[in-house]
């Protein structure tokens, strides 16, 4: 990062757009959600505009109750796999990063890195893998029906997930593949380490079958709100995805990762922090709000009452849009997203807001930033400068007319104010970030050497 420091652009590639109605916005096309030329179009697109990161959110899940609500309501009903849609994205780009979720709760971490490390060959150097626990009881029910556990072991778990993940792209050094055909050799052995790995979690022999990968690993993403969370990612994380409210918080955030970074022996340009902000952009203020207000006038009541109890963890189903809802209907505790949850608790709590009101203004920690490019420009500007923020997340309402707008609108705002490239200078995600390309590190722990 340094002096010339500047921001780093990401989106999350959500089609038809992340507002829960926008599939009912006439903009967008049936039938989007599963297309590789519709993706293949949106990655385009990102990349005309310089892009870091295009990113796909995911969860393991398909709800099978409540289908009066959830038939309105697509939240990663109907959408393509993450890892095998930016495989095929790899051939379609050549420049932008390309980011995706697997959990550590439903996954094995020979899998993970063996499908990361393969997105990063496959691309050049561009891949990236967002952590996360998933925080969604409807997952268990395709694993097992084991519950969810809860959110402390859950992370437990994700931090041995990582580790194990990290010695398996560290079993080959850099030029172990020697192709030696005189010899007969392949393969250097002495640059071969096996993972020999004892935890609470994973206990490994082994080692992954594809050779060290071009950014050395896959950039390793996370997006952790809560103190386990924030933890693991000053721990791991190289790129983290916030998504504090208020520019006050999102310093505090920023600052609170950074030092927890320094006690763990890392630098702070090594983790490059994107606040999550939902935008929408105008030509004018006016035009702007009402593009916002046109997708709220189309989400449903029932999809309103299923988004605020998904995350207060409780039905609301029955409660009347205009009342306040109850005290008894709040839980002592979450056990999914705890930062959602105790939003909506405040504005329960303190602001005495009705269920209404609440669903119009929560926005699962964040604040829509609507406007002119100038608003949106002096925004991220702000963040930006006054330590918030090193780039952004972009939660688009609609796809791809927001991304468009942003691209179109903001973009040229931003390269005007020396924010912004205004080409891409390096061939991997690494190298758009800033971020360094990380050493070769035996796998093999110290307490497990011990253990043989
Ligand atoms: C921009 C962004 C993207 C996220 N993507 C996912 C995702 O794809 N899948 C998922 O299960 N959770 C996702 N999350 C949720 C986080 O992983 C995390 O659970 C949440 O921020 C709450 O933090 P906590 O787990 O520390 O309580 C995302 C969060 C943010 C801000």
């Amino acid at each position: 990062m340094g002096t010339d420091r500047q921001i780093h652009l990401s989106f999350s590639a959500h089609l038809s757009g992340h507002h829960p109605a926008a599939w009912r916005h006439p903009s967008t096309e049936d039938g989007s959600d599963v297309s590789i030329a519709s993706y293949r179009r949106l990655a385009r697109l990102a990349e005309s505009g310089l892009f870091d990161l295009f990113f796909m959110a995911d969860t393991p899940a398909l709800r099978i109750e409540n289908l009066e609500s959830w038939s309105r309501y697509p939240l990663f009903t109907n959408v393509l796999e993450p890892l095998t849609c930016l495989s095929a994205l790899a051939g379609a780009t050549e420049h932008i990063g390309l980011g995706g979720t697997s959990s550590t709760s439903y996954n094995e971490p020979f899998n993970v890195a063996r499908q990361f490390a393969s997105l990063d060959h496959i691309s050049g150097g561009r891949a990236a893998w967002n952590v996360v626990t998933t925080a969604n009881i409807y997952a268990s029910g395709n694993f097992g029906e084991i519950p969810l556990p809860p959110h402390a072991q859950r992370y437990d778990r994700a931090r041995e997930f990582v580790e194990v993940v990290r010695k398996f792209w560290n079993t080959w050094e850099d030029g172990a593949f020697t192709y030696d055909r005189e010899a007969g050799r392949f393969y250097d052995p002495d640059k071969m380490h096996p993972v020999i790995h004892q935890g609470q979690h994973f206990r490994i022999r082994g080692g992954l079958n594809i050779e060290r990968t071009p950014q050395g690993h896959p950039v390793i993403i996370q997006a952790g709100a809560s103190e386990a969370g924030m933890d693991l990612a000053a721990e791991t994380a190289e790129v983290v995805f916030g998504s504090s409210p208020t520019l006050e918080k999102a310093q505090a955030y920023y600052a609170g990762l950074k030092s927890r970074m320094a006690k763990v022996g890392r630098a702070p340009e090594d983790l490059c922090v994107l606040a999550g902000m939902p935008v929408v952009v105008g030509e004018s203020d006016d035009e702007a709000e009402d593009k916002y207000q046109t997708l709220q006038a189309l989400l449903h009541p029932m999809v309103a009452k299923q988004k605020l109890g998904m995350d207060l963890e409780t039905d609301l189903s029955d409660l009347d849009m205009d009342a306040p809802i109850p005290e008894d209907r709040i839980p002592a505790k979450a056990n999914l997203h705890t930062a959602y949850f105790a939003e909506i608790v405040r504005m329960i709590r303190e602001e005495k807001l009705t269920l209404r009101q609440i669903s119009q203004r929560y926005e699962r920690g964040t604040r829509t930033v609507r406007g002119t490019a100038k608003r949106v420009a002096d925004h991220m500007e702000e963040w930006f400068a006054t330590g918030a923020a090193d780039g952004f997340m972009l939660i688009l309402h609609l796809q791809p007319k927001g991304l468009e707008d942003f691209v179109r609108l903001v973009v040229p705002e931003l390269q005007r104010r020396g924010l912004f490239r205004t080409e891409y200078k390096g061939r991997t995600l690494r190298d758009h970030l800033g971020l360094r390309r990380p050493p070769f590190q035996p796998p093999v722990s110290a307490a497990a050497r011990a253990a043989e």
